[in-house]
């Protein structure tokens, strides 16, 4: 029998109440709004379209929480809440929100039980369609997406420049590869190399403007499609950063068939993953969209089936690991 601090650990990590209060107050707005104009529940209601009583219960726990603290004239947000802000530049506001991508898909966690019964994702159970379809629209949460991926790779971007030997391939294809901001990095440290970035039409665009304002524009394409059609072929390599790990074992294969069809012998495809990442992780994938992290076994044995041979796994930097595959046949 545990003690009762273990009763009350559990309890704790299986509360739902801190997490939505902290998630509907970003939704509000209020940790921006209250950073240097302190306000009551009922100042704040009318102009935010909530229950003032409702909001004062919402803000007594966001005090408690010290995200905001009180003052005579009414909350004001803590230097701690302040993170939580638009404004802030931690990429926290787009995580949490409501109405960006990633806040919106989180909710769908209510249908965990969905996913582990099936194995499907959730998120179609709650919106009716999935993820991508959702992104295409909604502009708004296409463009909060793809922020995202931005902010997340900028702690980890020169890393995974700097851990391959990336001036070997004189043409270099990132399948899925968003804004292009990796492939932006990888030409302005080889100068040799040009880039060929596919995306959704979407994202493509913004991947456009992001190598053209780069000074890139005349060694990069980009091109607006699917990556389950054919591929831009004759790439010397074809880069999948944080792609697999978004799909189940079946689109999985349609993707590195994809790849393996486009290379010529001899190339490569280079899969840019966290190989036994984290748990928590593994079920984010799982509800939004059905996929998983994979360990290097795995990838390796779900890439074998189209030829692809794996050299070698090399960590690079935030978690992920480089693992290149040379192509057969
Ligand atoms: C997790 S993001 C990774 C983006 C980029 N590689 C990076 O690391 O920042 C997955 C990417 O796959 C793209 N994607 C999803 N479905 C796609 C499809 N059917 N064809 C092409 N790209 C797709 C998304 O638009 C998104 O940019």
């Amino acid at each position: 029998m545990g003690t009762e601090d273990d009763v009350q650990a559990l309890r704790r990590m299986s509360g739902l109440v801190t997490p939505m209060a902290l998630r509907v107050a970003v939704t509000l707005g209020l940790p921006d709004r209250l950073r240097d104009r302190p306000a009551t529940a009922h100042d704040l209601a009318p102009g935010l379209g909530v229950d003032p009583l409702a909001l004062d219960l919402l803000l007594a726990h966001l005090a408690f929480l010290d995200v905001v603290e009180r003052t005579d004239a009414g909350y004001r947000t803590t230097g701690f809440g302040a993170l939580l802000g638009a404004e802030a530049g931690n990429g926290l506001n787009n995580l949490l929100h409501h109405d960006t991508a990633a806040g919106r898909a989180d909710l769908a966690f209510a249908d965990l039980l969905h996913s582990v019964r099936t194995g499907e994702p959730a998120y179609p159970v709650r919106y009716g369609r999935d993820f991508w379809t959702d992104l295409a629209e909604q502009p708004h949460l296409r463009e909060a997406f793809d922020r995202q991926m931005t902010d997340r790779m900028c702690n980890w971007v020169s890393g995974v420049v700097a851990g391959v030997d990336w001036s070997r391939f004189a043409t270099l294809v990132d399948v899925g590869g968003g804004r292009g901001s990796l492939l932006a990095a990888v030409l302005e440290a080889n100068p040799g190399t040009r880039g060929h970035l596919v995306d959704l039409e979407d994202s493509a665009a913004g991947a456009r403007e992001l190598l053209r304002e780069r000074g890139l524009g005349d060694r990069a394409e980009v091109t607006g499609g699917s990556f389950f059609d054919p591929l831009p072929p004759g790439g010397d390599a074809y880069l999948l950063v944080d792609v697999l790990h978004n799909w189940d074992d079946e689109q999985a294969h349609r993707i590195l068939a994809r790849c393996a069809e486009a290379a010529p012998a001899g190339a490569r495809v280079l899969v840019v993953e966290s190989p036994g990442g984290s748990t928590e992780f593994d079920l984010v994938m799982l509800v939004h969209f059905g996929g998983r992290d994979r360990g290097s076994d795995d990838l390796a044995e779900l890439a074998s089936a189209h030829g692809l041979v794996l050299e070698s796994v090399s960590p690079v930097a935030g978690g992920r690991s480089v693992l290149e595959f040379r192509v057969t046949r």
